[in-house]
């Protein structure tokens, strides 16, 4: 690592409290280079001077890091699979607790309260972070484009949103069961303890390795024991601590 990028690194660092040293370097550069881009500078040291005169440059750079894309049950299937063959087996509990862990927008959250309330009587809460502020005050609101909704058959739409002009909001009594927080996966504590399942997909595509098991070890910690994780499509993970359930939907089970 450059002494230059190195001081971006740690100036952030110390002005946002994320640790940006637990993000993969080639995921950093590429999003330091895009605000070089947007900025108009050409290289690093340029990069850093304004880092250092600007006081907003921390805050752009951070949200520059915290790619939010993300929509109603993304992929489908693991949904699915968490809707037809983990509810049924954990649905003898009276409350069931899971984790949206990098919850963007809130459409993965809102997205298991609806698969709990299709295929569960029991009572349940969908803890759901994120570190970016934007997204979650976006996501508490709960309002959504169509688009944002195209995995989603007609018949979930109508019952569990309203139509808002052309959008499409979440109603009362899914949002009830959702509680949104601001929390950091690099710096901080599991959100709480005792969940059945955890959802962190496509967020530890950015971390390092080290960041990567601190975050597992994490999840090992909060997961009640026999709870489930699920991944992102295109990860994998250590099996340390972890069977896996479904290679193809990328669920694994605390052992
Ligand atoms: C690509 S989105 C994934 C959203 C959703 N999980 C999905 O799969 O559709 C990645 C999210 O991870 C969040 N994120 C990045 N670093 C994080 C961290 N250290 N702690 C918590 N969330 C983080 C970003 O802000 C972003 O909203």
């Amino acid at each position: 690592m450059d002494l230059i990028f190195k001081a971006i690194v740690n100036q952030v660092s110390k002005k946002s409290g994320l640790k940006l040293e637990m993000y993969r370097e080639s995921y950093l550069r590429r999003r330091i280079e895009l605000r070089m881009r947007i900025l108009g500078l050409k290289d690093l040291s340029e990069y850093y001077s304004y880092l250092k005169s600007c006081e907003k440059e921390v805050e752009e750079l951070v949200n520059a890091i915290a790619i939010n894309v993300t929509e109603f049950m993304r992929d489908k299937t693991p949904f699915e699979f968490f809707m037809k063959k983990i509810l049924p087996k954990i649905s003898y509990k009276k409350i069931l607790r899971f984790w949206s862990a990098g919850c963007a927008y809130g459409e993965e959250a809102y997205s298991i309260a609806i698969c709990a309330l299709e295929a569960t009587e029991s009572n349940f809460t969908v803890y759901a972070t994120d570190i970016d502020e934007d997204c979650l005050q976006k996501a508490t609101l709960g309002v959504y484009a169509e688009s944002q909704l195209r995995n989603l058959d007609e018949e979930i739409k109508r019952k569990y949103f309203e139509k808002v002009g052309n959008r499409f909001k979440v109603k009362e009594f899914v949002k009830r069961h959702v509680r949104f927080k601001r929390h950091d996966l690099t710096s901080q504590e599991p959100i709480t303890k005792f969940l059945d399942t955890i959802f962190c997909r496509n967020v530890m595509i950015y971390f390092t390795e080290e960041q990567k098991a601190k975050v597992l070890r994490d999840f090992h910690d909060a997961l009640v024991d026999g709870g489930y994780l699920i991944i992102g499509k295109s990860e994998s993970i250590p099996r340390q601590g972890f069977d896996c359930v479904s290679l193809t939907e990328k669920v694994y089970r605390k052992v």
